[in-house]
C-alpha cells in the first residue's frame, strides 16, 4: 500500500467518471478554463443533502435556484414561501436556518470562504462547512460524510467499531487529502462510495484505489464495523 498514490488514483478516476450533478462544475475545471463553482449553489446543495438522497434533492435544487436564483433572492423571500417549497424534503429546521443564513450571507455582501466563518452560518456544521469550503473555494478541507468514511475504513483497514474508530478514520483522511483540488478529491470520494465502495457489495475488480486497499481480499464488505449493540 502507498497512500500517497491515492489522491492521483482517485482524481483522474473523478475526471473520467464524476456524477454530473446540477450543482457540480465539471472536474478539473481550472485546467479546462472553467469559471469557478458558485457558493450559493454549493451551500444551497449541501443544505439539501444532509439528510436527503441526491435523487431526492436533484428537483428540489432546480426549484430553488430558478425561483430564488442568489443569496440575495433568497434572503429577501418571505420565510413561508420558502418553507412551502421545502415541503417534501422533511427536517424543516433546515429551511428555516436556509433563510437565516441567507440573510446573514446577504448583510455580509457574500460567503465566507474559510471552514471557520462558514460554520457560523445557522444549519452549517462541521461536516458542511469543510464541504463548501473545499468545493466551492478550493481550501484543503477533510470532508468525511458516511461514504468517505466506508471507504476510508477499508483503505485502511480500521477493524475498530464505530463510533471509536472516527477518530483513526479523520487522521487516514487527512493523509490522504491533497492540497490541490480537494473539492474534486472529497466530491470522487463521495462517487467512489455510492457507485464503487458500495456498503453490502463493493466493486473492488472496478475500482481505481484496489491496488492501495488494505481491505482488499480481506471481507471489505465487514468494514466499517457497526458499533457493538
Ligand atoms: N452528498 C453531500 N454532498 C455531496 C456532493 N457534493 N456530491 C454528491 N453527494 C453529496
Amino acid at each position: 500500500m502507498n497512500p500517497s498514490q491515492i489522491p492521483g488514483n482517485l482524481l483522474a478516476w473523478y475526471d473520467a467518471h464524476a456524477r454530473a450533478l446540477p450543482w457540480r462544475t465539471p472536474p478539473a475545471r481550472e485546467r479546462a478554463g472553467e469559471p469557478a463553482p458558485d457558493p450559493y449553489r454549493v451551500w444551497l446543495s449541501e443544505i439539501m443533502l444532509q439528510q436527503t438522497t441526491v435523487a431526492a434533492v436533484k428537483p428540489y435544487f432546480e426549484t430553488f435556484t430558478a425561483r430564488w436564483p442568489d443569496v440575495g433572492a433568497l434572503a429577501a423571500a418571505p420565510e413561508e414561501d420558502v418553507l412551502a417549497a421545502w415541503a417534501g424534503l422533511g427536517y424543516y429546521s433546515r429551511a428555516r436556518n436556509l433563510v437565516k443564513a441567507a440573510r446573514v450571507v446577504a448583510g455580509m455582501g457574500g460567503f465566507p470562504d474559510t471552514e471557520e466563518g462558514l460554520r457560523e452560518l445557522p444549519g452549517v456544521g462541521a461536516y458542511t462547512a469543510a464541504a463548501i469550503a473545499a468545493i466551492a473555494f478550493g481550501r484543503r478541507a477533510v470532508v468525511v460524510d458516511a461514504n468517505v468514511e466506508r471507504v476510508v475504513s477499508r483503505l485502511f483497514r480500521i477493524e475498530q467499531p464505530l463510533p471509536g474508530a472516527r477518530k483513526a478514520i479523520r487522521e487516514a483522511a487527512e493523509q490522504i487529502t491533497p492540497d490541490r483540488r480537494a473539492g474534486d478529491f472529497a466530491q470522487g470520494m463521495m462517487d467512489l462510495g455510492s457507485r464503487i465502495c458500495t456498503p453490502r457489495s463493493p466493486r473492488c475488480d472496478d475500482c481505481p484505489l484496489a491496488g492501495d486497499c488494505m481491505a482488499r481480499g480481506h471481507a471489505p464488505e465487514r468494514l466499517p464495523v457497526k458499533a457493538p449493540k
